[in-house]
């Protein structure tokens, strides 16, 4: 099947139906809970070895063990770079096919921070972003990179990135900064799709929104009935998993790269060009220099 045939309705086991990712190996963050949960038993299903990120190594080698799979369980809080780093140690010459990243927090109440860096930035944006740099090149020649985005990246549509408040203190807002976030995932696989183009390689690396879908994220909202008697369409979590899954596996993807994808088709996104690249770049890289 291609495109065309799947849409909001499809599934993670429909959009990989025929996939035979037997003998390939992907590392999948947020392992222990919805979406990420989903993508590992589905990759597994078609066969990969699975590498299950959660925040701690328990949390990991449950979420397989529920799974029944037999992956490689690996501890990675994404807001502690010194546990970033561990996992990209211990993950060291793992050859990769890809990585689903898909661990995020969404709208905390107040403002929260870590080495002065906000919490939704920090974990959603700067963890991955090290987490993915520090293994990118174990991806094999064709490998995927997806990074987990959201429609809520428009939320930043005013005043986009805010790389001179990253600590969040400038008027704090749960959305506003839930939404920066998001917009940094996209920004970051943009630069992602651009080092790959750059370097003539096949790797292909693309944002997702994967719907909405009534998972643990939203955890931190007051009144979660109330957020999602609003929304117009609620997703399953199975098909909430289609579209990472889709872009993950699908061969229609060899075509596309940098692009933002919903409901497994290429979406309008806010612009993330050569300008909003480099200048997250050189924001993250500050962070990171900072932090240690
Ligand atoms: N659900 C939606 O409607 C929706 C819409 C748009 C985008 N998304 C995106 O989809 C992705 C998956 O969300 P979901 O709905 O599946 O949410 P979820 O059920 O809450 O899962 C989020 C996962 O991220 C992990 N995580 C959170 N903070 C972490 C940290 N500091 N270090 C490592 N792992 C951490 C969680 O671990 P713990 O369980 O240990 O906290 C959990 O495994 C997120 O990036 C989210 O922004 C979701």
């Amino acid at each position: 099947m291609s495109a065309s045939d799947f849409g909001v309705s499809s599934t993670a086991e429909q959009v990989t139906e025929g996939r035979d990712l037997s003998g390939t190996t992907w590392l999948v963050t947020g392992c222990n809970s919805g979406l990420g949960h989903e993508t590992a038993r589905v990759l597994a299903l078609r066969g990969a070895h699975i590498i299950g990120a959660a925040r701690t190594q328990e949390r990991a080698e449950k979420a397989l063990g529920a799974l029944g799979v037999e992956g490689t369980p690996v501890a990675c809080e994404l807001s502690d770079l010194v546990s970033v780093r561990a996992a990209v140690a211990a993950l060291q010459g793992r050859r990769l096919n890809g990585i689903v990243a898909n661990a995020g927090i969404m709208a905390l109440p107040e403002l929260n921070q870590s080495h002065g860096v906000e919490m939704q930035f920090l974990t959603n944006h700067v963890g991955h972003s090290a987490l993915v740099d520090g293994l990118v090149d174990q991806l094999v020649d064709d490998g995927r990179v997806v990074i987990l985005s959201s429609a809520a990246h428009f939320m930043a549509k005013d005043r986009g990135l805010e790389l001179d408040n990253v600590s969040g203190e400038t008027d704090y807002h749960p959305w506003r900064l839930y939404g920066r976030s998001k917009l940094a995932n996209l920004v970051y696989a943009a630069e992602l799709a651009r080092r790959f183009r750059n370097e003539g390689s096949a790797r292909r690396a693309n944002a997702v929104h994967p719907g909405v879908i009534r998972t643990n994220l939203s955890r931190h909202v007051a009144d979660e009935d109330r957020l999602f008697s609003r929304m117009p369409h609620i997703k399953s979590i199975a098909e909430g998993a289609a579209t990472q899954c889709y872009v993950a596996t699908h061969p229609d993807i060899d075509a596309h790269s940098g692009r933002y994808f919903e409901d497994c088709g290429v979406a309008e996104s806010l612009p993330a060009g050569d300008a909003e690249i480099d200048a997250l770049r050189e924001a993250t890289n500050a962070i990171l220099a900072r932090i240690g």
